[in-house]
């Protein structure tokens, strides 16, 4: 893997806790952020005793490079943050906008502008979008708009920060993870093929797949069942 640690920003809940569980247990120097440092202490706590936790608001990108600074050289950053934006074009609220659009495309191209000088050519970066991009929902505007930027975003990268890989996942919904786990979903199931919701367990796999192996660059993966082809 290189030299240099594993960066989870969203790492307090849901897939990013997941994959930095599954760092950490494979061996691995992990940290993981949050916005509230004792929040994300106690989580990287329960995760292991070595496990650093770091604290900063992607809606604040001008605070990400300080709130950072103390971090070695990064083999393997994962940025999986996200705010539920529910937010319907008639009924539009800029403020959410304006939070959600910041923090995923703002905050994880800051984050990964301040770790340039950390990051080496085998180093590897996964930003999370979503199926959103594709399937949009009403009141899903920022959501599917942000996620669409994202299967951009890593091709601009993959480009200006060459050779450090960076590739995206979208899941459909998962359905085992905090946010969705006891909502009724049954027709989300009826109109995915595999009969069932991917899980986080899935979306890990997925996720190491796209940091580990060195010829993938630039792709954005779905990680839905075939959601999309029904
Ligand atoms: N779950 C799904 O079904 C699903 C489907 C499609 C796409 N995705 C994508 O997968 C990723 C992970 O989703 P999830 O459901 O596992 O997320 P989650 O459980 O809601 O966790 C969100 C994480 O984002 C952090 N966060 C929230 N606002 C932040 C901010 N302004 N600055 C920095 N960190 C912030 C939270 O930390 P604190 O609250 O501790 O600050 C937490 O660690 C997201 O990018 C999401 O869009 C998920």
């Amino acid at each position: 893997m290189g030299d240099g640690s594993v960066l989870v920003v969203g790492g307090t809940g849901g897939i990013g806790r997941e994959v930095a569980r599954r760092y950490h247990e494979r061996g691995h120097d992990v940290t993981i952020t949050g916005r509230n440092l004792e929040r994300t202490s106690a989580v990287a706590a329960e995760l292991g005793a070595d496990v650093g936790a770091l604290a900063f608001d992607l809606a604040e990108p001008e605070t990400i490079a300080e709130a950072i600074s103390g971090l070695g050289a990064v083999s393997r950053l994962v940025l999986s943050s996200i705010a539920r934006d529910n937010n319907p074009i008639r009924d539009y609220t800029i403020a959410d906008a304006i939070n959600l659009t910041t923090m995923k495309l703002v905050g994880y191209t800051t984050t990964v502008n301040a770790l340039i000088g950390r990051l080496s050519e085998d180093s590897s970066v996964v930003l999370f979008g979503g199926r959103a991009k594709d399937r949009p929902y009403p009141g899903s505007t920022t959501v599917t708009t942000v996620n669409g930027g994202v299967s951009s975003l890593i091709r601009t990268l993959a480009v200006e920060l060459a050779p450090v890989r960076f590739n995206a996942i979208h899941p459909g919904i998962v359905g085992d993870s905090p946010f969705w786990e006891n909502k009724p979903l049954d027709a989300v199931i009826q109109r995915t093929p595999t009969g069932r919701l991917v899980t986080m367990a899935e979306v890990v796999d997925a996720t190491e797949f796209l940091l580990e192996n060195r010829g993938v660059n630039g792709v954005n993966l779905a990680i839905d069942g075939g959601w999309m082809l029904l």
